[in-house]
């Protein structure tokens, strides 16, 4: 049983029997569809559209059960506690966050609706994963419920330092939540240690390695799962915490970009745009955290140097609409889009755009075509658990040629060592990684992306859930034990803010 906020396939129109669904493009649904139709397995969810009631269904082999929202919780729990509480404190306060009660309560409401909903449907053993900073409480509610239950977490953006985590007044409330599943997976080894560091100080339960004990009550434990008696003698339960870097479906790039129609899309688009020398693309959801005005100052300040010239190269900027009710992402599109318009009025020429702006979603393919199109891909997100965008434009580069400019602060730059690294805060090191990116010669080009596709299809979405699901279903968790050098290396706990105290429990 899989449960997310969002469903894994978007409502067209239509209700009750008429209702018309199209999958929705995440790759979490590619990764995990043979092995739910294989078990029977069921996806609990939110359609995304307030107030709307459906009944379960199936979608291609997969039963669905939605979970209604009414339009005030969608307002406290989606827009306030998820989008504006927890989003930006766990992307180390880029905005700041909001901490409003009526939210919070919100927020426990709709994750026990969830929980429910699991409960109502999960048989005796059943494995439950449950994704993601929406829906951190769900864990220990199942658990509270039915310890038979085999219950996984993974959280698909950043655990923060602790020095920022405790700002959330329910901080121990959460990491409570997050205790009552099995596996707790992260995107870096980073994230697995702060969370680890945040149950030390908050709770002051032990974590040897990847392993968290959880003290059980003398009449707590029965019919738990990872039971055992610890090395002071007292029983817990214990939990794994650590990192498992999500991918995307690879093969399905490489196949559509394989394809002579999308192929000829490419050069329609290169043409479209005047046959540029270098074309650069940048595509996001339009968030703070994605480095998106830090990107357009670099590249301004290079047309206004002269070190490029708008007739040689050009900026196709794709900002997908995201969370549009939010104060902060009201901002943030004001800001870029008046960025973009003063770039266009300085720069642009009569036959040249310095930047193509789309405030749009396109389909899988369209976005393959200009990943082929694209002669720099521009990643300079200030932080992100993962950026799939990334892994995308690789796996789409089936020619080995293009070139990666990626942001230190991503998961993705842990494994993508060939991208040229750059911290986006640092505006002439950005400029320095776009010219040098604009001029690499073609060997070196190549070399960099065989390594870097070489990677990403061999580490791919099958392989993560698979990975996850082996941890999950695995009968003890000693093997861990010491394994990763989360909490216990003393860098580490260096380069988190904050010191090591007491616990405050
Ligand atoms: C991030 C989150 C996901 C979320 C997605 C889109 O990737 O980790 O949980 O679904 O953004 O955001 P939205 O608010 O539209 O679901």
């Amino acid at each position: 049983m899989i449960v997310s906020n969002r469903l894994p396939v978007d409502h067209v129109s239509g209700e009750g029997e008429d209702a018309v669904w199209r999958p929705s493009p995440g790759g979490l649904v590619a990764a995990l569809e043979p092995m739910m139709k294989r078990e029977d397995g069921v996806w609990i969810g939110w359609v995304g559209i307030a107030d709307a009631e459906f009944e379960p269904f199936e979608a291609d082999g997969i039963d669905i059960k939605p979970v209604a929202l009414s339009a005030q919780d969608v307002e406290y729990y989606y827009e306030g506690f998820s989008n504006d509480t927890l989003w930006p404190l766990y992307h180390d306060v880029i905005a700041p966050p909001s901490f409003h009660r009526e939210w919070w309560e919100a927020y426990v409401q709709v994750n026990r609706r969830f929980a429910d909903a699991a409960l109502e449907s999960a048989a005796p053993g059943a494995v439950v994963w449950v994704h993601d900073y929406q829906l951190q409480l769900v864990p220990k509610m199942l658990r509270d419920a039915r310890p038979d239950l085999v219950i996984g977490f993974f959280d698909h953006i950043p655990f923060p330092a602790y020095g920022i985590y405790a700002q959330l007044p329910w901080r121990k409330q959460v990491v409570e939540g997050l205790l009552g599943a099995d596996v707790i997976g992260f995107q870096r080894l980073g994230d697995a240690g702060n969370f680890a560091r945040a149950v030390r100080r908050l709770l002051g339960y032990e974590t040897r390695g990847a392993v968290i004990e959880v003290p059980l009550d003398h009449d707590e434990g029965v019919g738990h799962r990872h039971v055992k008696t610890n090395r002071r003698g007292a029983r817990v339960r214990t939990v794994l915490a650590k990192q498992f870097p999500i991918s995307i479906d690879a093969q399905r790039y490489q196949d559509l970009a394989s394809q002579p129609d999308i192929q000829a899309r490419a050069r329609q688009i290169r043409e479209e745009l005047g046959n540029p020398t270098t074309i650069m693309l940048g595509v996001d959801r339009l968030d703070y955290t994605k480095g998106i005005g830090h990107r357009l100052k670099a590249y301004g300040e290079l047309l206004r140097d002269q070190s490029i010239d708008v007739e040689d190269v050009t900026l196709v900027q794709v900002a997908s609409p995201s969370r549009e009710r939010v104060e902060t992402y009201k901002q943030l599109r004001d800001e870029v889009e008046l960025t973009v318009s003063r770039i266009n009025g300085d720069y642009s020429t009569i036959s040249h755009t310095a930047i193509s702006y789309l405030h749009q979603g396109y389909p899988r393919e369209e976005m393959v075509a200009l990943y082929l199109a694209a002669d720099v891909m521009l990643v300079t997100a200030l932080r992100d658990g993962m950026n799939l965008v990334a892994k995308e434009y690789v796996a789409s580069r089936i020619d080995n040629d293009g070139v990666l400019v990626l942001s230190e602060f991503t998961g993705a730059s842990d494994e993508m060592k060939q991208a040229l690294l750059v911290n986006p805060h640092d505006i002439e090191g950005l400029k320095n990684a776009m010219v040098r990116a604009i001029e690499m010669p073609k060997r070196e080009r190549s070399r960099r992306m065989r390594a870097l596709r070489k990677r990403v299809l061999t580490h791919d979405v099958q392989r993560w859930s698979a990975t996850f699901f082996d941890a999950l279903t695995h009968v003890t968790h000693e093997d861990d034990f010491g394994a990763h050098e989360t909490p216990h290396n003393p860098q580490l706990a260096r380069s988190v803010p904050g010191s090591e105290g007491p616990a405050e429990s």
